[in-house]
């Protein structure tokens, strides 16, 4: 039993804390910037490639979007379901270092597709609606090239799968729509046919679909983590086989599509055997047809539930979000912390069935301690709802597009317009006052291709003085695939350091060790920073192989 005067001190404690948590909640940070009004199209699919372009792209069955194809070029597609004759564009190459955009010409219908870069750079991307449910089209980093599409690429039709690239350079194409079953990009003699899923259709339940746009991981032990509705296996791809059940999420309401919360593999340390995933946000279970069918906006989940996937006896730890969120974007920082951006407070996503935009994004620290993780930043003045996207930039900002695209790009008559801007956000690593802390890559340089295991020494310069070589980390992401609060393949890996020396009067010299396989990092480009005190460098690009 506690005395008075333990129990006196204990609340001291217990204020102290609490008043820390409720700093950290109320702390603000970050800057937004409007990088373009109108780009032309809303950005509901997003990938960063290695020549630091997004190619961006809509859906190509909505009536015109608002900027023409090049040279006179139009669209003759007997097949769309609005415009044969389309002579706009509903793709388009955002270029960073210019901040402009050059618009595409994509065939076939992308919408609510998914995709993964390959090792050699290009992005792939598959399925879609209508005419483009069985295409694959791809997309090669440079700034002339234009989409090429792939007729019957996919065995399956595909709408709201998921993606992801394996150790061998292929991806895996996950579930969809009333599609129970996964396949592979490119095929080879054994993987020329789907292999059945029922996993997705038992976690189609109630009749709503959360089994969408599944999450999907790939572990360090080679399986595939899935993650649909409110339950998670972990599946041997190779022989179609469930070699761990987990629990279900508590609570038991459901995360994916249409519930829409969004998750994360945290990031990983280079030689580990450890993995662990962060699931935030959603819905409450009946949101989606309380939405739909009767105007009622539920208010969004505010829990997320991590876990230890490669744990033999794996639970799930629930932590409380300072802000309810459905179609949030959880997006890896380049010092290993997430931010969780764009969504709302109330509906689902669906055309029109969200209310009160969540503006203010949220940094979630992954290795604070339990209760002090979680800091809201300062809010932008757009909302950012349905078909909203968000992905990292070499140089630590967060590209933030989309929402709402209306039928026919109204932009009036509707609660929520479309929205056709593309923001940055900047999270406060990059204030000017941190400008003395900030490393710079001197060496390797860009496109340094490094082998599998390698060690590697990282030189960089510093313009104020290294106060502790223990707080230099090296960490390297890999560009994923956004749509619908899904960053397909976003994965961060922390390189172990061996010492960290000075090698002139500002310059220093990390001896970093590369992960030794695939199934810590599957082959091709990733972004690699060197962090001091959390605040990053500008990445460089490197590829692994
Ligand atoms: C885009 O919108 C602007 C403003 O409404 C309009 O003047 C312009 O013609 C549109 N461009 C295209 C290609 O639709
Ligand atoms: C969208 O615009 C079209 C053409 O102007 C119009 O017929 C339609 O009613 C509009 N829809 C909404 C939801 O405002």
């Amino acid at each position: 039993m506690m005395t008075k005067k333990t129990n006196f001190v204990f609340n001291i404690i217990l204020l102290l804390l609490s008043c820390h948590d409720l700093n950290l909640a109320n702390a603000a940070g970050g800057k937004w910037d409007l990088l373009m009004s109108n780009i032309g199209i809303s950005a509901m699919h997003m990938q960063l490639l290695n020549n630091d372009r997004v190619i961006i792209y809509d859906r190509t069955d909505f009536g015109a979007s608002n900027i023409s194809l090049p040279n006179g070029k139009c669209r003759n597609n007997p097949k769309d379901l609005v415009l044969k004759i389309d002579c706009t564009a509903h793709s388009v190459e955002y270029d960073v270092s210019t901040n402009s955009i050059r618009p595409l010409m994509v065939q076939t219908d992308v919408w609510c597709s998914s995709g993964s870069a390959t090792s050699d750079g290009t992005l792939v991307q598959t399925g879609g609606f209508n005419d483009g449910r069985n295409m694959v089209r791809t997309f090669k980093p440079c700034s002339t090239c234009d989409w090429q599409e792939i007729g019957n690429g996919l065995i399956q039709s595909r709408w709201y799968s998921t993606n992801h690239i394996l150790p061998d350079g292929s991806q895996i194409i996950i579930g969809g729509r009333d599609t129970f079953n996964y396949e592979f990009f490119p095929k080879t003699a054994s993987t020329n046919k789907v292999f059945n899923l029922p996993f997705i259709q038992q976690t189609n339940v109630p009749k709503e679909e959360n089994n969408l746009y599944p999450f999907v991981f790939l572990n360090v032990d080679g399986n595939l983590f899935i993650f649909a509705n409110n339950r998670a296996i972990l599946l041997d791809y190779t022989t179609n086989t469930i070699v761990k059940t987990y629990p279900q999420i508590p609570g038991g309401d459901p995360r994916n599509y249409p519930s829409t919360g969004s998750a994360v593999l945290l990031p990983l340390k280079a030689q580990t055997i450890q993995a662990e995933v962060l699931v935030c946000g959603g819905a409450p279970i009946g949101s989606y047809l309380k939405a739909a069918r009767a105007n009622t906006f539920v208010g969004a989940l505010n829990t997320c539930g991590r876990i230890t996937i490669t744990d033999p006896n794996p639970q799930w730890n629930m932590e409380t979000m300072p802000l309810a969120r459905t179609m949030g974007d959880m997006v890896i920082l380049p010092n290993g912390n997430v931010l969780i951006v764009n969504g709302a407070a109330a509906g689902t996503a669906g055309w029109g069935i969200a209310r009160n935009p969540v503006l203010s994004p949220v940094i979630y620290r992954p290795d604070n301690p339990s209760g002090s993780r979680f800091e809201i930043q300062n809010p932008n003045a757009i909302p950012r709802m349905y078909h909203s996207t968000a992905v990292l930039l070499r140089d630590g900002r967060v590209l933030v597009g989309g929402s709402n695209p209306n039928e026919l790009y109204n932009f009036t008559r509707v609660l929520f317009p479309t929205d056709l801007s593309l923001e940055a956000f900047s999270p406060s690593y990059l204030d000017s006052n941190s400008a003395n802390l900030r490393p710079q890559i001197i060496f390797p340089g860009s496109h340094k291709k490094i082998k599998y295991g390698q060690r590697l020494n990282i030189r960089f310069t510093l313009s104020g003085s290294l106060v502790n070589t223990n707080l230099i980390k090296v960490t390297m992401v890999a560009p994923g695939f956004n749509t619908h609060s899904n960053t397909m393949n976003q994965r961060m890996l922390i390189l172990s350091n061996e010492k960290v020396k000075r090698t002139g009067i500002l310059t220093y010299q990390v001896s970093s060790i590369f992960p030794n396989s695939g199934k810590l990092a599957p082959p091709g480009y990733y972004l690699l920073f060197v962090v001091n005190q959390d605040i990053p460098s500008e990445g460089i690009w490197i590829k692994i192989q």
